[in-house]
Parts: structure tokens; sequence; C-alpha cells
């Protein structure tokens, strides 16, 4: 896939890809969206230790990272699945200035991006990372997601993945009173949500986005 890194507001990088015409983030501050709709609007809102999270899109690493770390510095365990189709080369990671930015551990960056694809990889003692290179849409698992970040690339881009049918697949492997979090607030996401089972909400967003969804399972 043809992508280059841009600098957005924050002073952290992104990818964009001129063929979508998409980012990897929003161009007002990669970093303080991630921190806002997963961190602050996902993990934050869950308690459970440990905790079981997906990731719709494992793209740079950051939402990855940013959980993993703060997982692991109120020593809580995890199991983090991320799926992704497009992975990154070794030299794009390297040109992104994460490593660089407050908030980034270095070294635990470096390990998940460098960790390999379909295995499970222990980050940290009770940290298990699995990154799968797949096509979403054949998602199945055998566990239960307390923590669902669905960060794939805009509904009007790929709409094939934000259907009910992909949120339905994701919902059945939810228990009630978890959640689902998306930068996503267009009418037909809230929609399908609703129609896969989930009760949802839209709660204030980043710069720059007035609104993000919330969805808890009913
Ligand atoms: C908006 S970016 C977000 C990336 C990521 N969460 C991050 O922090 O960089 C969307 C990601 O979804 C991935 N993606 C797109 N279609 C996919 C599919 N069908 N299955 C799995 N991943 C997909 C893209 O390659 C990209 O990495």
């Amino acid at each position: 896939m043809n992508r280059r890194i841009i600098i957005t507001d924050d002073g952290s990088s992104t990818l964009y890809v001129p063929g979508l015409d998409e980012h990897y983030h929003s161009v007002h501050g990669a970093m303080r969206e991630s921190m806002h709709v997963f961190i602050g609007n996902g993990l934050n809102r869950v308690e459970k230790n440990p905790i079981a999270v997906l990731e719709v899109g494992f793209g740079t690493g950051l939402n990855a990272c940013l959980t993993l770390e703060m997982l692991k510095r109120s020593s809580r365990g995890v199991y983090y699945e991320s799926w992704e189709k497009y992975p990154l080369t070794n030299a794009e990671y390297e040109e992104l200035n994460y490593t660089s930015l407050d908030g980034v551990d270095e070294s635990l960056y470096r390990s998940i991006t460098g960790a390999p694809w379909n295995h499970e990889f222990r980050v940290y003692p009770d940290g298990i990372l699995k990154k799968i290179e797949a096509d979403f849409l054949n998602f199945t698992s055998p566990r239960y997601f307390d923590l669902v970040y669905f960060d794939a690339f805009g509904p009007d881009c790929q709409p094939d993945l934000w259907t009910a049918e992909v949120f339905n697949s994701i919902g059945i492997r939810q228990l009630p009173g978890s959640i689902l979090t998306t930068y996503s607030v267009k009418g037909l996401v809230r929609r399908n949500l609703a129609e896969a089972g989930y009760q949802v909400e839209k709660v204030p967003g980043p710069k720059g986005k007035r609104e993000i969804t919330v969805a808890i399972k009913k």
C-alpha cells in the first residue's frame, strides 16, 4: 500500500494513504486522538484484571503501545489481540516519531512493532500480545473481549467493515456491559451497532471532532 508519513497538529506523526485519501489518525493530533478515543473512553472505563482487548486495525501500533504501557505500569494482566490486513514495513515504523514522544516507552514500542505476526508474544510477565495478519472480515475467536477498539479506515472508505454483520461477529464475543469504542459517529454506524445488540452513546470527541461513539454490549 502506498502511504507517507505526515506530522499532525500535536507533533505526533501518522500515515496518509493517497489512494484512499485516508489518514491513520486525526490530523488534529494522532497521539491526542488515541489517548482520547481509545484510552480515555475505552481502557479507562474498564476495571477488569486481567482484561482482554480486541483491536481492529493494528496500523502503527500506537493504540497497542499506549494500552500495554498503561496496563504494565498498573500491574494489570492483558490479552491484546490486534488484526491487520496491511502491516507496515519496518522502515515505516522507524520513520514514525512515537519513540521520541512523552508517554511512549521506546523499548516497549519496538518490541510491540517487532513482535511476530500470528503468534502470542509476551510483552511483560502478564501481558500477551497477539497480532493477526488477516482480513477482519474473517474474524472469529474463542475468546470474550472486555474492550474493543474499532479503528478501521472510515465507513465511507470501507463500508464492508462497518456493517451490522461485522459488529455482530464482535458482539457475540462480548459479554453484557463490555465496551466497543470508535471515532465514527456516522448514523449508519450507530444503527448497525444497535442492530448488533449494543447500546450506543455519543460522547465528546478530541480536538477537531465534536463527538465519538462508545457502545456498550446489552
Ligand atoms: C485508521 S487506521 C488505524 C490504525 C491503528 N489503530 C493505529 O493506531 O495506527 C486503520 C487500520 O485498519 C487496517 N485495515 C483496513 N482494512 C482492514 C481489514 N479488512 N482487516 C484488518 N485490518 C484492516 C488498515 O490497514 C489500518 O492499519
